[in-house]
Formats: structure tokens, sequence, C-alpha cells
């Protein structure tokens, strides 16, 4: 099945450290369908030759068992090509389809990783050049829009010339094999279902930390926030997988319907829960990877008085016969005390105590996203078989419970099979396959979720400071303990 891959935004930040290794590993597993070529499109003035040593220079950045030999990326190469392109320009577009005619490919992937700023002229000027047609895919990286009326705006303008089944909307956490495994083992096992609800589930903890800072995007970072970055896409997204309800089918617009009940279902903000229910904080110097790290203040490209977000902690209700009253907590930051994304299902304790439990016992699952992915089940079990009791406090005569882990390691079952987020979701608009991209709706639901925060934070005093290398402003945790909670680090 031929496809040429258009990349727009060719000698970007995202097509060097993310979608060119991606297609190469792709390349390398045999599952790149054949006959393809990927047309790398910017306003640089290189030719295919160039573009390609371009490319090749920047596989040096990448994990060693990831680095192409210089044979395989000779290979690989062979598929890319350049055109040089002033997006503003229709007659650009013109040389572009004539580029395109040179092989009618029977699948044309449109991918659009350049600023969202873009989106729109560039969807528009596709159209005009005639490019629009059935066998058309356009890929929309995030972040699409900074608020509900742009996003819309986006997602109209891109409607007028493409049909919902040709959009995909890219949101990288869907891609991770740990999230895919979030899907497998709810609704792949009968086992977790009817536990999945409100009467034996305590409450949910969602945690993306990153240990990195703004890098070399503090412009863009600067602009944007955590809210906007993280919450309003990767977060949500995680909160919905874990929230749905089973799908009908595994298409992509059950799939699709039911995440976007869970959005619908999200309780909104009141100007009481607006105060209690959400902390946003900006990092400070500190430490990160035993080093002493400036503050977002300090970063290159950062206002000196930024009132930007680089962490976020917000409790969430959905409102539904399933979760009524069940609090989702969700915490994204940078510059946190490590690299962990996680989601802790906790269960409500027994409800009737026969044996000596360690304080505050209860069950709980943990999912494992990243750096680890797996599953962890906490359960409690008798340690001291041997030594049966006469001691004060065993009920009785059993001895106390003590605290044990059944723990499931996906790197280390599946290790070498592994697909990473870019390949698969590259590979799936290849083949047309939407399960894993966001529509419209939800998206605009996403933001309609999030817009009182953006609104509130306008006015408020500021984000709290928290050091580096820490698990953001104490006002995270307070938030937490009200509910008798504490996140998992404080357990
Ligand atoms: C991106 C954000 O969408 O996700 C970045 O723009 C963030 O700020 C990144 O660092 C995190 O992705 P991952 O896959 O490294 O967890």
């Amino acid at each position: 099945m031929s496809f040429d891959l258009v990349l727009f935004g060719g000698t970007g930040d995202l097509a060097w450290r993310k979608l060119m290794p991606a297609l190469f590993q792709a390349f390398r597993h045999g599952s790149l369908p054949e006959g393809g070529r990927i047309i790398g499109v910017a306003r640089d003035e290189l030719t295919d030759d160039q573009y390609r040593e371009l490319i090749g220079s920047r596989f040096g950045a990448v994990e060693g068992a990831k680095r192409p030999s210089p044979e395989e990326f000779k290979r690989f190469a062979s598929l890319l090509d350049y055109l040089r392109m002033d997006l503003s320009q229709p007659k650009d577009y013109e040389r572009l389809a004539h580029k395109l005619r040179e092989r009618s490919a029977e699948r044309v992937v449109m991918y659009l990783a350049t600023a969202p700023s873009l989106f729109t002229q560039t969807a528009q000027q596709i159209a005009a050049a005639g490019l629009n047609g059935p066998n058309t895919r356009l890929v929309l990286e995030k972040p699409l829009g900074h608020d509900l009326a742009s996003n819309r705006a986006i997602n109209r303008a891109v409607a007028e010339v493409l049909e919902e089944r040709q959009i995909f909307r890219i949101d990288h956490y869907l891609g991770k094999p740990s999230v895919q495994n979030l899907f497998a083992m709810r609704f792949g096992n009968a086992l977790f279902e009817p536990l999945w609800r409100r009467e034996y589930i305590a409450s949910i903890e969602i945690t993306i930390a990153e240990e990195v800072g703004v890098e070399k995007r503090g412009s863009f970072y600067d602009q944007t926030g955590a809210l906007r970055d993280m919450v309003q896409n990767h977060a949500l997204q995680l909160l919905c997988a874990v929230a749905m309800e089973p799908p009908i089918n595994a298409h992509a617009d059950a799939l699709r319907d039911e995440k976007l009940k869970v959005l619908r279902a999200l309780k909104p903000w009141t100007p009481e829960t607006l105060g209690l229910h959400a902390v946003r904080g900006q990092y400070t110097a500190g430490t990160a990877y035993g080093e002493r790290v400036a503050g977002y203040r300090e970063e290159p490209g950062i206002d000196p008085a930024s009132r930007t977000e680089t962490f976020v902690a917000l409790r969430a209700e959905i409102a539904n016969w399933r979760w009524a009253g069940v609090p989702f907590y969700i915490r994204t930051g940078k510059r946190l005390a490590s690299r962990d994304a996680r989601i802790e299902v906790n269960f409500r304790p027994t409800p009737h105590a026969i044996f000596r439990a360690p304080a505050g016992f209860a069950n709980k699952l943990v999912i494992n996203l990243q750096p680890k992915d797996g599953l962890e089940l906490h359960l409690v079990a008798q340690s001291q078989s041997q030594r049966v009791s006469t001691q004060a406090g065993v009920r009785g005569g059993m001895a106390p419970l003590a605290p044990v882990q059944l723990n499931l390691d996906f790197d280390q079952r599946f290790g070498s099979e592994r697909v990473g987020a870019y390949e698969r979701l590259l590979l799936d608009v290849i083949e047309g396959r939407l399960n894993l991209f966001v529509r419209s709706d939800e998206q605009e639901e996403a933001w309609r979720w999030v817009e009182p925060l953006l609104e509130a934070w306008q006015t408020d005093n500021g984000p709290r400071p928290y050091a580096a290398g820490t698990w953001g402003p104490s006002a995270s945790s307070a938030m937490i303990a009200r509910d008798g909670n504490a996140w998992s680090e404080e357990q």
C-alpha cells in the first residue's frame, strides 16, 4: 500500500526528536508499509540530499540501540525527500500537488508539526490546491488552540475541507504501550470491572511528574503553562481511560463516545471549588538529576515576572452513577522529584476487620505508566504463621498482617516487542485507524472544563513557588489532605 507522508515542520524539533526516529523504528521493524515516501517540508533552502544529511546528523542524539547503522540509515534515507515551502504561498502548495501527482500514492498523510497558528491556513491551502481528496489524512499535533474558542476555530476550519474520519488529532499519551495496557487491563479482563466503581473505590490519583524543566521551549511554554500543555490533553485522556464505561466494541467512535461522556460528566467548577480544588505552582531554583538547577523565571525565554504555572494539582469529580463522590486527583509538573507517571486506584478498606492490618491499610492497584510500565497490586498477607501468638492485640490468636505486592512488569515481559508511542500512532495514521486519536467534540469538552481555571488564574495571586526537585507546593498536599488522603509518596 503506497503512501506519501508530508511532514510540515520537517526540520523542526518534533520532526527530528520524535517523528523521524519513530519512522525509522517502523522501517527497521518492517512495519512501515512498502512503497512509502516521506517528504520533509520547511522554509529552509535544502536539496533532498542536504535534508537527508541533516536528519542523519540528528540521529546521533537518538539513544544507542535505536540509532541506525550507516547502512540502515542509507536505506531509510532513500525514502526521504524535501520540499521548500512558504506555507502562506498558494503557489508552493501547487508545487506540492505536482510532487504528489508524480506518484499518486494510495494514501497521503499531511502531518502538521508546525505552530498551531498555521493549522487553519495550511488546511485551507491544502484544499485550495485540491489535495483534500478522500485518500488524504491530516494529522494535527497538540496544542490545538489556546482555549475553547481557538480550538473550535481550528476544528471548524478543518471540518470545512476534510471529513472527521480524515482528521487525526494526536495525543501521544494514547499511543504509549502502558496506556494501551490500561485499556487491555480494564476491558480484556473480567476481574476488575465489578470492583471498578464507587462502592469499592475510595479515590483515584493520576500523576504525571517530570524531572526536566522547560528545556529549550521557554518562549512556547511561557505562553502555555502546565494546564494547557499537560492537563487539557494527556491527563484528561488518562482520566477518561480509567473512568469510562466499557465501550460496545473497539472501534474508534465507540471508544470516543465513552470518553466524551466522562468529560461531559466532570463536575463544573464553582467559585468554591476553584479556590479549594485547584493548586498551581512554579518552580524556583533547586536540584534535578543531582545538580543545582535554575528557577523557572531564570530559564531562557521566560519572562522574569512570569505567572505561568509549571505545576498543577486538581481534585475532580465525575458526576455519574459509577463515580459519584469519588475524588479523582490529577497532578502534573516540571522539575518534580522524579520522572514518574502512574495511576493509583485506592480501594475502600474491608467493611469489618477480623485481622490486625497495618494502620490505614487498604488495597491499591498501581498502574505504572513510565518509566516503569506495569501493574502493582497491594494486598496484605500473614507473615508470621509460625509464631502464633498470645501477643497482646492479636485477635483470635492470629498474627498481624503485613503488606505485600503482586508486581507485573510489562517491560520485562514484552520488552523487545514493544512499539513506541509515535511509531504506533504514525502507523495507525497510515493504516487509517482512528482509535487512538482524539475527536473534535472530546477536545472541545476538555477545553470547556479547564477554561474556568484559565480565567480564574488571570486575576489571582499567581502560582505558588516550589523548589525544583520536590513534589510541588505544599498546598497540593493540603488539598488532598482535606479529604483525609495523601499523595502516594507521602503515604
Ligand atoms: C508534551 C509536552 O506533550 O509531553 C511536554 O508538551 C512534555 O511539555 C511531554 O514534556 C511529556 O511527554 P512524555 O512522553 O515524555 O511523558
